[in-house]
């Protein structure tokens, strides 16, 4: 499709008129205002808004009050302070890991020998369990003297290498809000860690197969660790689900050793691509030359029972291997469960997994295995607005022998390559999609894409660097949609970026309220990236880019539906350097966890000479990840 002012007015006038006539949003206003009085007339979202700005602290709207709860290398088992210098990878093994991403609250029940399913559906907000990504690790942010590519030189030592081992994957912390305040357990017999050496079971259509074996696994079926996990998403029969995003960047090694189809595989992730990253000097396995089918083991989401602490995490090959930013779940009794999942990459593609299995909740221990069979579809979205689920199934049309598809295995560790094939379409880095429990509607987070030359009516800028929002719309009512449908409507719920910019691919398109209300100064966001809900349905989205714009990366709330559809407010604004992630309610919405990533991280700052030392501020602690925990002053809902 050829660039032109006409079509680019055209999009986006239809953008507009999807905004305004929404069937989904202006059903939602209904049922939305049985439940909340004056909701269609006034925003519920009655928070003051805090600015844009950017320097070395956090910062939270006037009558709100945040703590910082963890941060990295706290003791999950006892009261010893951290002491960076002296870090071992025993000590990490034992503490709270790098780059808190993904943030699961798992409710704890009061009531003795509680099952997981009991404890998560008790709903507790007072207690419960942190569930934690750590995305990645930055050794010139954690080591002293540490050099990189960007020094000339690389030090990486064995000793990092193992350390850095440690303080990716998961954190499992036990909280309880005391007096007003959450505070950490540390004697509590649920916190754990889950890193790059945790021994794992690998199930579903791949498990097995040959191009997972590797010399210390003849089987193909078991693993050790999970790495570049970065958002995830929890089940309703308590087991949390962690994803595998960035894994090109954990392997070294020439990618011409390998067999031209392995090759194109790795390429697709780009694997073996990060000079930076030397793992492989030290573990044969992340070296592609000594162990050629490792990478093959990681790229899958991994489904985990935080409530047993002895429980082995399950990589999903159901549900496709590729750079997975989270998985999410819809789950409705009777039904098979939907998990929507999104593949982080530039024209990259996203994805439904439908269970073979039913959810039946009365029947507990037929859950476990739900998400190990069913089928996994990628989205094709029309230009008239309509959408289809294509699904992946080995011997469909491309998904054969001719095309280097033998199994359904080969289907899942390639699914890039099949996504492609069967023509699902292109999209602008596809993070986090959840569904709104209220209206039922579905949510795609495309954070941006600065090489799409050619746009599309789902990804309707060029050199798009401020990111979008769809809406998908499956089939039936607000709150009974069924999203086992292969089809859905899907519309344009607003494109990141400035309202006001004069440059026409950056200007942003938000709601507008009854009274002609607009997105303020405060409220336009760019490069969307994790999204939540609280109990009214308000979305709560998380950014990673907006310092491109000048100004930090935070978080913003609106409703996404009712007269205030799609008009963000803004509600926290991270330290320089860092990206937001995590956003989790407690599920009474009077608690927002949010996790800070990377503060500090901008060019020239080291674990020597930080920009800055949030959130401790003292000279003898580097910049620290953190979990932040925000709450009304009067204890009320959040946002309200
Ligand atoms: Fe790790 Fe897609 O952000
Ligand atoms: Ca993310
Ligand atoms: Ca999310
Ligand atoms: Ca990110």
């Amino acid at each position: 499709m050829m660039i032109n002012k006409h079509q680019n007015t055209l999009s986006r006038r239809s953008f507009i008129k999807n905004l305004s006539r929404s069937g989904a949003g202006l059903a939602s206003a209904s049922a939305l205002a049985g439940s909340l009085s004056g909701c269609q007339d006034s925003n519920n979202l009655s928070f003051s808004e805090i600015p844009h700005s950017l320097d070395q602290y956090h910062h939270i709207p006037d009558d709100y009050q945040s703590s910082i709860l963890l941060s990295w290398g706290d003791a999950l088992h006892s009261s010893e302070p951290f002491a960076p210098e002296k870090l071992t990878a025993e000590h990490q093994s034992q503490r709270f890991g790098y780059n808190n991403d993904f943030i699961g609250f798992m409710p704890l029940s009061d009531t003795h020998n509680a099952s997981a399913t009991e404890h998560y559906q008790s709903g507790n907000s007072q207690k419960g369990l942190l569930c934690i990504n750590h995305e990645y690790t930055q050794p010139h942010l954690m080591f002293s003297g540490y050099k990189d590519e960007s020094d000339g030189e690389l030090n990486t030592r064995k000793e990092h290498v193992a350390i850095e081992l440690q303080a990716c994957g998961h954190s499992v912390v036990e909280v309880e809000l005391i007096n007003d305040n959450w505070q950490t357990n540390v004697e509590s017999h649920y916190n754990r860690r889950i890193t790059v050496t945790t021994p794992m079971e690998i199930t579903g259509p791949a498990a097995g197969h040959p191009r997972l074996v590797t010399s210390t696994d003849p089987t193909g079926t078991r693993v050790n660790g999970t790495a570049g996990n970065c958002a995830g998403g929890k089940t309703p029969w308590g087991t949390v689900l962690i994803a595998e995003e960035g894994i090109g960047s954990l392997f070294m090694g020439d990618l011409n050793t390998l067999s031209d189809q392995e090759r194109d595989n790795y390429q697709r992730l780009s694997i073996g691509d990060d000079e930076n990253r030397q793992w492989g000097l030290y573990e044969d396995r992340f070296h592609i030359e000594k162990e050629p089918n490792e990478a093959n083991r990681f790229g899958w989401m991994v489904e985990y029972d935080p409530y047993d602490p002895e429980s082995t995490p399950r990589k999903l090959t159901s549900l496709g291997r590729f750079e997975h930013e989270g998985t999410t779940i819809v789950a409705k009794p009777g039904k098979p469960v939907v998990a929507y999942t999104g593949d982080d990459d530039e024209f990259q593609f996203f994805y439904k997994f439908v269970s073979d299995g039913i959810y039946q909740p009365e029947q507990e221990t037929n859950h476990r295995n739900l998400l190990e069979h069913g089928t996994l579809y990628a989205a094709k979205l029309h230009d008239d607005g309509s959408g289809e689920w294509l699904p992946m199934r080995h011997g469909e049309p491309f998904l054969t022998e001719e095309f280097g598809f033998h199994s359904q295995a080969d289907v899942l560790i390639e699914c890039r390559r099949a996504a492609q094939m069967i023509g699902a379409t292109p999209m602008d880095r596809p993070e986090d999609i959840e569904t709104n429990p209220v209206n039922d509607c579905t949510y795609v987070m495309l954070t941006k894409n600065k090489k799409r030359q050619q746009p599309g009516t789902a990804n309707m800028r060029p050199k798009n660097s401020a990111g979008h929002i769809l809406e998908l719309v499956h089939p039936g009512t607000d709150g009974e949609r069924d999203h086992t449908s292969n089809r859905f409507q899907w519309n344009t719920f607003l494109l990141g970026g400035d309202p006001n910019s004069s440059d026409k691919n950056t200007q942003g398109f938000y709601g507008k309220g009854p009274k002609g209300e607009s997105v303020t100064d405060a409220g336009w966001f760019a490069t969307p990236d994790n999204l939540t809900f609280d109990k009214l349905g308000n979305m709560w989205v998380s950014t990673d880019g907006c310092e491109d714009f000048g100004f930090h990366d935070g978080l913003w709330a609106m409703a996404t539906s009712g007269p205030y559809r799609a008009i963000p407010k803004h509600f926290f604004g991270c330290p320089l350097g860092a990206e937001m992630c995590g956003p989790e309610f407690t599920p009474d919405s009077t608690t927002l966890f949010l996790a800070v990533q990377h503060p500090a991280d901008v060019d020239g700052s080291t674990f020597d000479h930080p920009a800055h030392r949030w959130p401790n501020f003292d000279n003898n602690l580097p910049p620290r990840p953190s979990v932040v925990a925000i709450r009304r002053k009067d204890g009320g809902l959040v946002g309200s």
